[in-house]
C-alpha cells in the first residue's frame, strides 16, 4: 500500500475538517491509505514509513501554528540530518480567518510550510486551478479554507470549501503511487 501521512494542528476544527476530506480523497485512489496524526503525536517512524507527507496548519499570527513547527523542528529535522525522506512527496493546506484584503497571511503560512518540505527534499504537489473546488477554497500552493465571514465573524467551513482538499488528497496519492520506487535523486 502507498501510505500518505497527514500531520496537522487544529483548535476550532477547520483544519481538521480539511484533513479528513483530504484523507477521503487519498482513500479514493486504489492501493493508497492515509495516516492522520495530530502534530504532537507524529513520530519519526511515521515519517520514514510514509510515501508522502502532508502538513496542515491554521494561520496563526500570519504564520505556521507552533505545534506544526515543533513537529518540523523536532521530528522532521532528524530526518533532514540523515536525508531520510528525500524524494518522497510533499504537500500542504491551511485554514485562516482571512483578515484584511490580503488574506491575513495564508500564503505566507503555506509558503513557510512548503519551504520546510523543500528543505527536506520532498517533491511538491501543488493545487492546479483546474482542481474541483478551487474557486471556493484554493490557492496554487494548496487548499485554503477561509473560516470567517467578511465581518470576521467565525462561520466554519462549508461543504463546498472541502472539495479542493478531497481532490488534493487524490492528487497526492496518485503522485506518491507514480513515484514509488523511482530513484530520482542520486
Ligand atoms: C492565535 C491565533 C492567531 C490567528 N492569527 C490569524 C492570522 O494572522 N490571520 C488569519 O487570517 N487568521 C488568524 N487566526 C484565525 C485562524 O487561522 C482561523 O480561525 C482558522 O480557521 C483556525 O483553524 P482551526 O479551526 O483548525 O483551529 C488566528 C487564530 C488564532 C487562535
Amino acid at each position: 500500500m502507498i501510505k500518505i501521512l497527514v500531520v496537522y494542528a487544529s483548535d476550532h476544527g477547520s483544519v481538521e475538517k480539511m484533513a479528513k476530506s483530504l484523507v477521503e480523497g487519498v482513500k479514493a485512489v486504489p492501493d493508497c491509505e492515509a495516516v492522520l496524526k495530530k502534530a504532537e503525536d507524529a513520530k519519526m517512524d511515521d515519517l520514514v514509513s510514509c510515501d508522502a507527507l502532508v502538513l496542515g496548519s491554521p494561520v496563526h499570527m500570519g504564520s505556521i501554528d507552533w505545534r506544526v513547527k515543533k513537529f518540523i523542528d523536532t521530528v522532521c529535522s532528524g530526518a533532514w540530518m540523515q536525508d531520510k525522506i528525500v524524494g518522497k512527496v510533499g504537500a500542504v493546506f491551511a485554514s485562516g480567518a482571512g483578515y484584511g484584503g490580503g488574506g491575513g497571511g495564508c500564503e505566507l503560512t503555506m509558503l513557510a510550510l512548503l519551504n520546510n518540505l523543500v528543505e527536506l527534499g520532498l517533491i511538491i504537489v501543488p493545487l492546479p486551478k483546474s482542481t474541483p473546488g478551487y474557486h471556493a477554497a484554493g490557492l496554487q500552493w494548496g487548499p485554503y479554507g477561509r473560516a470567517h465571514a467578511d465581518d470576521l465573524s467565525p462561520k466554519g467551513l462549508s461543504d463546498d470549501q472541502l472539495v479542493s482538499s478531497h481532490h488534493h488528497g487524490k492528487h497526492i496519492a496518485r503522485a506518491a503511487k507514480a513515484l514509488r520506487g523511482s530513484a530520482i535523486f542520486g
